[in-house]
């Protein structure tokens, strides 16, 4: 059997590297239990080693209980080499975390069999600025003092903040100055943090929007925190129903709602600024593609409304990557003290090296730039998607505006959701049903689409697929009279 053993011979240890080589192998399954290994003789031939380095590798591999050695039978791996898993814990509430960890693995790669992924959710991973990211990292580890390689201050470097404030005025109206902004591990880590913070408070109940995005849901109901789903119809969320409920916090959307694609309109934002004073409520504003307005300069968030009731929770996961795991939230003072000092105590902040690159594209208007180039870019393909999409299927209505990376599809009513979103994926196409999205009411039949990821002329043959999925009975060629 050859092991395809390359040992680094600059790197010096030789005998440290066979060894590490080897326990890989035993790790991996490669070298299975009772398998008899070369002679130290043989070996340290194949390798042009000293026969010591072989078995000085060899005894320390057995030491560590991955090989035996018997007098006359040579070495070979033990019968049971790695650590047996420690047992799983058979409760309901781990069994219960195991499927929420599992609901939200949206998963790094193309499901099998798909071509088109158009579920939605991520930016264009090809087009991450790589360059710019790795020559501004350059440049910050030239500047940094060894002091900022320390702990950080856990709501985030005072750069950044003051970037983010600075930078969230400009471009979302925010209020926002470096001591109410907090940095966070993405909207998400906002979304569980901040119910924990409102519980201790005494709320017991979230409002959120009917529908919402359902990766979100596990997330909140993880908090411990009651959901109450309020309905969403062509200005946003229905004030007059939240004002019904006996919620004094929502989660909303407001700039591009999610996933129905509809703006907050001026009416339910003074409507719903004035339930929050009323009811003293908190708002937790998910702002998660806000800088992506194609047929106009973005409305500005609600925070900016009402800074004393409403926390701006944003990041970079669709201006840059999900990968960074890089946000922030703005709250009102009492909650960004709060905000920090759960960050004190649950995990002591996010990387300090990341928060300066980011601040340094901000300043340097890279961030600013790159945000221009995929602005024109995500619009050029949604249009592309929505033109050949109602071309084929004038029966199908696309909710929402220009905005963001995905578009909400309206089924013709009778249309069956789940068999459209089956018989998609089937051939090829990736897309994602509402139904799973709907906290409470039910609704008519749509899909979500994200549309981001895709070149204009694959977002072309996605939308002939997606037609036959949607009618199955049609002619597939549009010049053909049906
Ligand atoms: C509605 C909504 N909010 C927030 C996010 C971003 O979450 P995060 O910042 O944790 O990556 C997404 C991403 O898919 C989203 O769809």
């Amino acid at each position: 059997m050859d092991l395809h053993l390359t040992l680094d011979r600059s790197a010096g240890r030789l005998a440290f590297q066979l060894a590490d080589r080897l326990r890989d192998l035993v790790r991996r399954g490669t070298l299975v239990p009772g398998h008899r290994l070369p002679s130290t003789r043989d070996l340290a031939g194949d390798l042009n080693v000293s026969r010591g380095v072989v078995v000085t590798a060899y005894e320390q591999l057995v030491a560590e209980g991955f090989l035996v050695s018997r007098q006359g039978d040579g070495t070979r791996v033990a019968r049971a080499p790695v650590p047996e898993p420690p047992p799983t814990p058979a409760g309901a509430a781990h069994r219960r975390v195991l499927r929420l960890a599992a609901g939200m693995d949206a998963g790094p790669v193309d499901p099998p069999g798909i071509t088109y992924d158009l579920r939605p959710g991520k930016p264009d991973l090809t087009s991450f600025p790589r360059e710019r990211w790795a020559t501004t990292l350059r440049d910050v580890l030239r500047g940094l003092p060894h002091a900022e390689l320390n702990y950080p201050d856990p709501a985030g470097t005072r750069r950044l903040r003051a970037e983010l404030a600075a930078y969230l005025a400009r471009v979302r109206a925010a209020v926002a100055e470096p001591g109410t902004v907090v940095i966070t591990a993405g909207v998400a880590h906002a979304l569980s943090t901040v119910p924990r913070i409102l519980i201790e408070e005494g709320h017991r109940l979230l409002a959120v929007e009917d529908p919402l995005a359902h990766q979100q849901i596990p997330l909140i109901r993880a908090t411990g925190v009651t959901m109450v789903g309020v309905p969403v119809d062509e200005e946003g969320i229905d004030v007059a129903a939240l004002a019904r409920t006996r919620a004094r916090a929502l989660l909303i959307t407001p700039a591009h709602q999610f996933p129905t694609g509809v703006v907050l309109s001026p009416r339910r934002r003074a409507a719903l600024v004035e339930w929050a004073r009323a009811v003293d409520a908190v708002i937790i504003e998910d702002d998660y593609d806000g800088e992506f307005r194609y047929d106009r300069e973005p409305v500005g968030c609600l925070q900016g409304l009402a800074p004393e009731r409403v926390v701006l929770a944003g990041s970079v996961s669709k201006a840059l990557s999900p990968a960074l795991r890089l946000g922030w939230a703005v709250a009102p003072p009492w909650l960004a003290v709060r905000l920090r000092a759960a960050r004190a105590l649950y995990d002591l902040g996010s990387s300090v090296l990341d928060q300066h690159v980011l601040a340094q594209m901000i300043a340097s208007g890279a961030y600013d730039r790159h945000l221009r180039v995929m602005r024109r870019r995500y619009r050029d393909r949604r249009d592309a998607f929505t033109t050949a999409l109602t071309r084929r299927l004038p029966a199908v209505r696309v909710h929402g505006v220009s905005a963001g990376l995905h578009a909400y599809v309206e089924l013709p009513a009778g249309v069956d959701e789940a068999e459209v979103v089956a018989r998609a994926a089937a051939s090829g196409v990736a897309v994602e049903g509402v139904a799973q999205m709907r906290v409470r009411r039910p609704g008519p039949p749509a899909i979500v689409v994200g549309y981001a990821r895709l070149s204009e002329r694959r977002l072309a043959e996605a939308v002939e697929l997606l037609a036959r999925a949607v009618s199955p009975a049609a002619r597939t060629d549009p010049e053909t009279p049906a």
